[in-house]
C-alpha cells in the first residue's frame, strides 16, 4: 500500500499511545523513514506487519485494530490534502457511497499504482443500506467496517455495520455490508 496508510497508522498510534510506543513498533518491524513516504508504494506485507505490531501494543486483536484504523482513516484523510475531494464526494451517506468509486478514481490520478476497491449501493431504505464491496485484496473486512463507521461519523449518523453476505471471488473479495441506521 501507499505510504500514506503507514503515516496514518503512525499518527493514530502517536495519538493513542505516544512516541515511545511508536518507536518500539518501528524497531519491532524494522521500519524507518524510508517506509513512511506518502507517495511511495510498499508491499502489503509491510502494512500488515505495522498493523499487527500496533494491535499488540494496543492490546487488541488484529481485526479490532483494523476496524479502529478504518474509522481513524476517514478523519486522517479529511485533514490531508484529499480533504476537499472528500467534501465533493457527498454530504450525506447515500450520495457519498454512490460517489466513492469516482473519489477513488481521482485519488488514482495522484497515486497511479493504487489498487482501490469498488463500492456499489445495492439497496436503500431509510434505515438500512446494503453496500457491495469488491476488492482484489482479501482480509480487509474489518477495515471496511471501520471505514463505513468513519463515514457515518462524518455524516453525523449512528448505527451498526454488519456483513450480510460473502462471495468467493478468486484471489479477491466480494462482501455485502448492511448498514443499519438509528433513524426513526
Ligand atoms: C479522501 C479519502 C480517501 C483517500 C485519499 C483514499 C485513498 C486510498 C488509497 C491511496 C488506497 C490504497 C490503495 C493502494 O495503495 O493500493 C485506498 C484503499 C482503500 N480504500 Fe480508500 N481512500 C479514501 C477514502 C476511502 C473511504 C471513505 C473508503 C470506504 C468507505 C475507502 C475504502 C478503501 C479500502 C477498503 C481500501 C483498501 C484496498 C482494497 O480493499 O482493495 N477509502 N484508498
Amino acid at each position: 500500500m501507499y505510504g500514506m496508510a503507514h503515516r496514518a497508522l503512525r499518527q493514530m498510534m502517536l495519538d493513542r499511545l505516544g512516541p515511545s510506543a511508536w518507536a518500539k513498533i518501528e524497531r519491532e518491524t524494522n521500519t524507518g523513514p524510508a517506509d513512511l513516504i506518502s507517495l511511495c508504494v510498499y508491499d502489503d506485507s509491510k502494512t500488515i506487519a505495522l498493523i499487527s505490531a500496533s494491535a499488540a501494543h494496543l492490546g487488541m486483536a488484529v481485526e479490532d485494530a483494523l476496524r479502529v484504523f478504518g474509522r481513524y482513516w476517514v478523519r486522517f484523510a479529511e485533514l490531508s490534502s484529499f480533504g476537499p475531494i472528500m467534501d465533493f464526494t457527498g454530504q450525506d451517506l447515500v450520495t457519498f457511497i454512490n460517489n466513492l468509486d469516482r473519489m477513488h478514481r481521482s485519488v488514482v490520478l495522484a497515486m497511479p499504482d493504487a489498487r482501490v476497491p469498488s463500492f456499489e449501493l445495492l439497496s436503500e431504505t431509510r434505515q438500512r443500506l446494503l453496500v457491495r464491496y469488491r476488492s482484489d485484496r482479501s482480509g480487509l473486512e474489518m477495515f471496511v467496517i471501520g471505514l463505513l463507521e468513519g463515514v457515518m461519523d462524518r455524516m453525523g449518523e449512528t448505527g451498526t455495520v454488519d456483513v450480510a453476505a460473502r462471495f468467493e471471488n478468486g484471489p479477491g473479495t466480494v462482501i455485502d455490508f448492511a448498514i443499519l441506521l438509528d433513524r426513526t
